[in-house]
């Protein structure tokens, strides 16, 4: 029976891709760039981009099941061609975004929206994974902490409970072997709620110095982050982080599904201390 993982590149592809071939289940995985994975050995890399249905069918031969990041560009194409392959069921990278009562109008969640509705319309099992922040967000601010600069941030009061990229992962794998009953719509958050100022905190006190923190206004952060991604995109993150001011997040983060303990984001700050340190 063998699975093909989208974004095997990617933090959580890439994560699902080696707890299963760890456990021995027969693999494909796929990218854009095919010739850039480093695979273990007897994985066979595909060419596939999710948003060109004419890659899809060749990388669904013989393909049983798929763990499937969402594009919504080409999704019901790529439906058919699962069809046709005979694939049964498919286990989807969403986003808790899709849960907020106006995921319709932003692009978060509408993005993940039309992914689910075009699976709930087919004729395939799927079971829909709906994680809120990752910890490797954190990664955005790799570079001033590197700099020795402060971190900006417009709401340092916001309050998420980021989640491991790899918890998202055991959970898919959980889902792809039926280790356990996910239910077909999973919500999953980290273990504990955390503001962002004690983000940069925890990772402040790990690489033990201060790390300061520079509070943007809402049109200064509209403004820089307008530089790196569609400007609808910004205002509506930064919406997310405005409502999540002064909110205690619910917990429901994978212990229940994997029996372990969820790892927390001083664990993902652990194993990725370099990215903070100069040099
Ligand atoms: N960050 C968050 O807080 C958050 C929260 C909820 C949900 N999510 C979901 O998680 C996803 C990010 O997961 P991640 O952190 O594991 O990703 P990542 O490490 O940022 O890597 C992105 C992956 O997406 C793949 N990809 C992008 N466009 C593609 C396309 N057109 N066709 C095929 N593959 C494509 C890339 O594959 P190649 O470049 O190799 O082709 C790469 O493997 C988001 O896109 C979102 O759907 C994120």
């Amino acid at each position: 029976m063998t699975t093909l993982i989208t974004g095997a590149s990617g933090a959580v592809g890439g994560a699902v891709l080696r707890a299963l071939h760890a456990a021995g289940h027969p693999l494909r995985a796929s990218s854009r760039r095919p010739e850039r994975l480093s695979l273990p050995v007897g994985v066979e890399a595909v060419p596939l981009d999710l948003a060109r249905p004419d890659t899809v069918a060749a990388a669904f031969d013989g393909v049983d099941q798929v763990f499937l990041y969402a594009e919504p560009g080409g999704i019901d194409e790529l439906i058919r061609a699962a069809e046709t392959a005979g694939v049964r069921h498919v286990v989807l990278l969403s986003s808790s975004a899709v849960l907020s009562p106006d995921a319709e109008s932003q692009p978060l969640g509408r993005h993940h929206l039309l992914v689910e509705r075009a699976l709930r319309r087919s004729d395939l099992d799927a079971t829909l994974l709906r994680p809120g922040s990752f910890a490797g967000n954190a990664h955005g601010w790799a570079h001033p902490i590197r700099a020795g600069g402060p971190v900006e941030l417009p709401y340092p009061q916001a309050r998420m409970a980021p989640i491991h990229e790899a918890d998202i992962a055991d959970v898919a794998v959980v889902a792809l072997t039926g280790a356990a009953r996910t239910g077909r719509e999973v919500t999953l958050t980290g273990p504990e709620a955390l503001t962002l100022g004690e983000q940069v905190g925890q990772i402040a006190a790990r690489l033990g110095r201060d790390i300061p923190v520079r509070e943007l206004s809402r049109a200064e952060a509209e403004r820089q982050w307008s530089r790196f991604m569609p400007a609808d995109l910004a205002a509506s993150l930064l919406d997310y982080q405005a409502g999540q001011v002064g909110v205690t997040p619910e917990i429901t983060d994978a212990a229940q599904f994997t029996g372990r303990p969820a790892r927390t984001f001083g664990q993902w700050v652990d194993e990725h201390l370099d990215a903070f340190r100069p040099g």
